[in-house]
């Protein structure tokens, strides 16, 4: 393999807070490495219609605590096609580029995957995405920041539905998985978590909602919005069908939970990845995601990183049980 002189950064996919960190910690990276670094506009879509800049120092000067991705990012119809690609490839070599560094989640290292599998091209990931489910890294870039986003939220909806004796359904993020609406639901105390990955027994919750009704005037259910009912307008169709006499109302999260300024902790994961990404890259790693594992930087294989987590600590379901009392 040639020795890498020229690598790009990207963004792409949903976005996340964080991914300003993780893009500025890519360029300096490579800078301090004498390396040229490159950024491309709207992910793989940019890649397609060379959208490529030289970024040094500068350009990613007071960005670290900045949400959103000052790269952007795009869906991209044409790179999922073989002339696509060849158009993104002869791009990247039109600057001699011949190291990227993707920063999203599973439908782009899906992509990396494939470009490497046609294209002689190191690709190393690094996990930007509000949803943590990544196989490979304890937390992915945006989720910490996201879950405080909804956290702040709940704990605002509880003070009015305290003063109302009201049960609220609140929705939150999460097509495929339940682990933004798991944290939420532990931090704010909330009476009920419904999640994709666990089938709800809704007779056994209403049982419970109604139960405790006497040792709380307010109740919060926390909805991951890919849950089996179909989100939080059916949910709560399905408690009003059953106490007609509850007063419920019912709050959608929505993208506010994928904007703001990211967290410590995602600043300093971005920052430890983006490192660990381009340090990894010239050590001649290719094909993985930069993940964080017990405090460390690992490296796992697209393959792995990309199958969704589909099981959730048991554990942390009976903790929303036990203290709903
Ligand atoms: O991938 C993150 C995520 O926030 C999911 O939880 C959500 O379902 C999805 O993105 C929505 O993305 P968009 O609005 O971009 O289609």
């Amino acid at each position: 393999m040639a020795e890498i002189k020229n690598i790009a950064v990207f963004t792409s996919g949903g976005d996340a807070p964080g991914m300003n960190a993780a893009i500025r910690a890519v360029v300096r990276t490579g800078i301090y490495h004498g390396l040229n670094v490159f950024g491309i506009r709207r992910g793989y879509d940019g890649l397609v219609q060379g959208d490529i800049c030289p970024m040094d120092a500068k350009s990613v000067a007071n960005i670290i605590q900045r949400g959103g991705t000052i790269l952007k990012t795009a869906r991209s119809e044409e790179f999922r096609t073989p002339e696509g690609r060849k158009k993104a490839f002869e791009n990247l070599q039109h600057h001699g580029i011949n190291g990227l560094i993707a920063i999203g989640g599973d439908g782009t290292f899906t992509g990396a995957s494939r470009f490497m599998e046609e294209y002689d091209l190191p690709i190393i990931g690094i996990p930007g995405t509000i949803d943590n489910d990544l196989v490979g890294t304890d937390f992915t870039i945006g989720y910490d920041t996201a879950v405080n986003t909804a956290i702040d939220a709940v704990d605002k909806i509880r003070d009015t539905a305290e003063s109302h004796d009201r049960l609220f359904v609140v929705e939150v993020m999460g097509r495929d998985s339940g682990l933004i609406a798991l944290r939420t639901g532990i931090s704010t105390g909330a009476e009920a978590v419904l999640i994709p990955e666990i089938k709800v027994d809704y007779e056994a919750m209403m049982d419970r909602l109604d139960r405790t009704r006497k040792n709380k005037s307010s109740r919060i259910i926390i909805v991951a919005e890919g849950d089996d009912a179909g989100g939080g307008f059916a949910v709560a169709d399905r408690i009003k069908a059953r106490f007609p006499h509850y007063d419920v109302r019912i709050s959608i999260l929505g993208h506010i939970q994928r904007g703001g300024s990211p967290t410590c902790q995602d600043r300093v994961l971005a920052s430890r990845l983006g490192v660990g990404a381009v340090e990894g890259l010239l050590a001649g790693r290719q094909g993985e995601m930069a993940g964080s594992v017990h405090g460390q930087v690992a490296f796992t294989p697209f393959k792995n990183a990309i199958k969704h987590i589909g099981t959730i600590n048991e554990n942390l379901v009976r903790i929303v049980e036990i203290l709903s009392l």
